[in-house]
Parts: structure tokens; C-alpha cells; sequence
């Protein structure tokens, strides 16, 4: 069954990121009422770092109730968590350094460890959290952030790669696509159990391949559309420039006052 899926655009970056930082305090608002808890699950590359200074900044800041939040991040590059690559840094930077989230709630992925033993010792901790011994947890995130690569990556799942491929392990280690340079993912198989699966893509050379991720489905999906959550919500949030060659009437456009019209294109 198709995931409920719902593609917003919005006029730029700017726009794209404050819609989104009022979805995640409703998000996070939402889950500690009802689980006393918010288990968001991040993403690196540099799209959501402006995301993440907002929500760094009032009145985002003071509007989480932080110490009942966890972040836990989608992928890491096997590098140590001080390095100008590591997406736990980015993140520290942006966001985990200005609010009141305790480091008890941090869950970084070791990317300064053997990449297979970081992967393992990852796995191991989100079991604490989801359950282990089965393939696929019932619920795990309330909300994984993604983006996506101009080639349709998204996380650290490569195209052609085992680790897109992966049928049975929640977390691998996987070749990135510089030579030598490894990664650790989270796989389709835990990333699809989240309540709330949310891409954010920015930037015009990103258009061609968003067209091909949401109106293509040829033989070889692209690992983006391996993304179909089982049970949980699909979005999309992206600006115009990587909206551009979209033609469904699938897509929602934000204007600059938040109100919204289909497209018409
Ligand atoms: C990473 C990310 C990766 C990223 C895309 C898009 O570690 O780099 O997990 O999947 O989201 O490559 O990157 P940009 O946001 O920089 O375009």
C-alpha cells in the first residue's frame, strides 16, 4: 500500500525551513503528550543545518520542552565527532550546543570507530529503545529528517549499494562515495517503521533527480524511493528550484503567507 505522502513547496529555503521548524514543535509538542517523549532521528549534509539554527533561536527554542526530547542521527561519516564532516558536529554547532537537551539524550553514532562496530554498537542502542530479535519494531522515531542527494541517495544508502539493499539489519556500515571514506547508515528497515518520514530538499540541482524519485517508478528504484514508511506519515517539504521540473498535481505550493494552493502546472 502507497504511504500516505504529501509534498509541500515552498518559495525558498528560508520559507521551506520556518514551515518546518513549526511542524517539529507540533511534532515534538504532540509526541511528549501523549509518550512523554520526542525520539527525532537527524539528518546531516548541510540542507537542514539552517533547520537547525532556527530551532536553536526563540521562540523555537523555548517552545520544546528539550529535556524530553532524544536526538539520533540517519547516517554518520566514519570520521571522529569533532571533524568538520561529522554530522553529529553539525548538529552540535547548530542546535544540541544552545538548547537544554541533557548529553544522556545524545545518541550519536561513533564515527571514530571501526565502521562495522559502530554500526553494531548503533543497532544495539535504538534496540533499547524499539525492541530487538525482531526484523522490523512496530514504532521507532517520531520523526526521521532526511535529504537527499543529486544522484537519489539519502542517508548514507548509496545507489547500487548493499547497504540500500538491506533487508534484515537496521544499521550498516557502507563505502561513501569518496574512495577509502566509510559511513554507518540506518537501512529502509527501521528508517520505514517512523511515525513521520520527512525529506527536506533545497536547491535547483536537485530538480531533475526530485522528478525522477517522485514520478518515476522505474525497475531500479533510487535509494529515496526506498523510503515508504510501513505505517507512518511521508513528506515531502522542498523549495521551488528543486520543485522545478515536478508536473503532478501531487504538489502542494506554500505561497509566502503560508496559505497553500495545488499546483496547476
Ligand atoms: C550526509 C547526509 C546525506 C545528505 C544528502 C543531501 O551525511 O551527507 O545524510 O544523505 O542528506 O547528501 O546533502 P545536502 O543537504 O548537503 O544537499
Amino acid at each position: 500500500m502507497e504511504p500516505r505522502r504529501e509534498v509541500e513547496c515552498f518559495s525558498d529555503r528560508g520559507e521551506m525551513v520556518r514551515m518546518e521548524a513549526e511542524r517539529i514543535v507540533a511534532r515534538a509538542g504532540d509526541s511528549i503528550g501523549q509518550r512523554a517523549r520526542f525520539l527525532l532521528c537527524l539528518a546531516g549534509g548541510s540542507t537542514p543545518k539552517p533547520l537547525y539554527e532556527l530551532l536553536a533561536t526563540p521562540p523555537f527554542a523555548t517552545r520544546i520542552d528539550w529535556p524530553r526530547v532524544h536526538v539520533f542521527w540517519g547516517d554518520e561519516r566514519c570520521v571522529p565527532p569533532d571533524h568538520p564532516e561529522s554530522n553529529y558536529r553539525m548538529a552540535r554547532e547548530a542546535l544540541l550546543d544552545h538548547v537544554q537537551l541533557p548529553g544522556t539524550n545524545v545518541h550519536r553514532i561513533r564515527g571514530e570507530d571501526e565502521p562495522s562496530k559502530a554500526a553494531a554498537a548503533y543497532e544495539e542502542l535504538l534496540a533499547t529503545f524499539f525492541g530487538s530479535g525482531e526484523i522490523r519494531p512496530k514504532a521507532s522515531f517520531d520523526l526521521v529528517l532526511l535529504g537527499m542527494g543529486a544522484d537519489g541517495h539519502t542517508a548514507s544508502l548509496f545507489p547500487g549499494s548493499a547497504a540500500a539493499r538491506e533487508t534484515r539489519r537496521w544499521v550498516v556500515a557502507s563505502p561513501g562515495p569518496q574512495p577509502g571514506h566509510w559511513r554507518v547508515s540506518l537501512t529502509p528497515v527501521l528508517l520505514n517503521t517512523a511515525e513521520d518520514v520527512t525529506f527536506l530538499v533545497s536547491g535547483a540541482n536537485k530538480a531533475d533527480r526530485l522528478k525522477d524519485v517522485l514520478e518515476d517508478r522505474g525497475p531500479d528504484l533510487l535509494p529515496a524511493q526506498l523510503i515508504r514508511p510501513t505505517h507512518g506519515a511521508l513528506h515531502w517539504v522542498v523549495d521551488t528550484a528543486a520543485a522545478a521540473r515536478l508536473r503532478g498535481d501531487y504538489v502542494k505550493r506554500v505561497a509566502e503567507t503560508g496559505g497553500s494552493e495545488r499546483s496547476h502546472r
